[in-house]
């Protein structure tokens, strides 16, 4: 009987010697420890032995027992070591290897650009003023001095959507300057006796239907500035303009006006900047001038100053407008507009 049991163990011991994972583990244990074991039968029919044979037999098969039940336990702490101790080697994790870099994104350039404007005006005292891109012939045109058939209309045909009536149909607005009469009405109604000063920024979409081509798009932004007050000349104009080129550019900058004309400024003058290509020596960017034309402005006229709400006897302003794609444009010397509406990732991964 104690030779039986040695022999179970010796037997034991040499398979589990030989099993490699851990579902022959568990075959190794119902076999050798399992219920219908020779080992687990033997401990069962203890009683059909003598008195003196039971506990001796009983011990022995104990001892077994156990030293069945470490081994099995030892074996498999060792299979996972070894299995554990292959994964590293074979799967290598090279931990010097720099992460991978998680894809950031980055504003648009006219954005980048639209920001840059915003905060030189922020610090001239100048609010953002936000404006509809869908607006009337009146606030478009009419209230701002272009009546029915004018030929200024001419520069700035339009894209018409339902609504609206014959003499007043609604379009998308073609420049940010219908926001000045939506602003100045709003500011004047909340005091029609004394309106108060009015210093904005008005950036926004616009639309045009002309031709897209390498200098012209349908959509482009505009920043439209406004302030109205009382005693404002056109040396706030100037003042204001020229600081802004200065803080935008260069603080260097020489800048000029030139005599224009628009409807709703009187007198009404373009800005013109130093090229900062060439240094007005003149070259290809500026066309051989050695200027660059930066925006329009002028005082704003007396009808619109009324038409907003504003007496013009008492007060004046300047009003300014300007396109952020062209300052992108010259910034950057890109040379087609279209790139910033054609979502193509290897130009827009340039502007970070
Ligand atoms: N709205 C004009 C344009 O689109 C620009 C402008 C704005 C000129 C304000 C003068 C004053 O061309």
């Amino acid at each position: 009987m104690l030779e039986d049991l040695e022999k179970i163990r010796n037997e034991a011991l040499a398979a589990l010697d030989k099993a490699q994972d851990v579902a022959a583990l568990e075959q190794w244990r119902t076999l050798y420890l399992g219920r219908n074991s020779a080992l687990m039968q033997s401990l069962k029919q203890l009683g059909a032995l003598s008195v003196d044979e039971r506990p001796k037999v009983g011990q022995k098969a104990n001892e077994v027992k156990q030293a069945l039940e470490a081994a099995l336990e030892q074996r498999r702490t060792a299979l996972q070591r070894a299995r554990l101790e292959q994964t590293l080697t074979s799967d290598r994790l090279d931990i010097s290897l720099p992460g991978r870099p998680l894809p950031l994104g980055r504003q648009h350039p006219i954005t980048q650009t639209l920001r840059r404007v915003s905060a030189v005006f922020a610090e001239m005292g100048f609010q953002v003023y936000r404006s509809r891109d869908v607006e009337t012939d009146e606030t478009n045109f009419q209230l701002l001095n272009f009546p029915p058939n004018h030929p200024a209309r001419d520069m700035q045909d339009s894209f018409y959507i339902e609504g609206g009536s014959p003499d007043n149909p609604t379009l998308l607005r073609t420049h940010t300057s219908p926001g000045q009469i939506h602003a100045m009405r709003e500011y004047s109604a909340t005091d029609p006796e004394n309106p108060p000063p009015v210093r904005i920024i008005l950036p926004g979409m616009c639309y045009r239907y002309e031709q897209v081509t390498a200098r012209s798009e349908v959509q482009f932004t505009q920043v439209e500035g406004l302030a109205v007050g009382e005693h404002i000349t056109f040396g706030d104009l100037k003042g204001t303009l020229t600081d802004f080129a200065r803080r935008f550019f260069d603080a260097e900058a020489r800048t000029r006006f030139r005599a224009s004309h628009f409807p709703f400024t009187e007198p009404s003058a373009e800005m013109d900047v130093e090229c900062f290509v060439c240094g007005g020596e003149g070259c290809s960017v500026c066309k051989h001038t050695g200027w660059l034309e930066i925006l329009g402005s002028g005082m704003v006229h007396p009808t619109v100053l009324r038409n907003g709400g504003y007496d013009p006897e008492r007060y004046s302003g300047f009003a300014f407008g300007m396109g952020p794609e062209r300052l992108t444009m010259l910034r950057y010397r890109i040379d087609d507009i279209r790139n910033f509406w054609r979502n193509d990732v290897r130009f827009l991964e340039q502007f970070s």
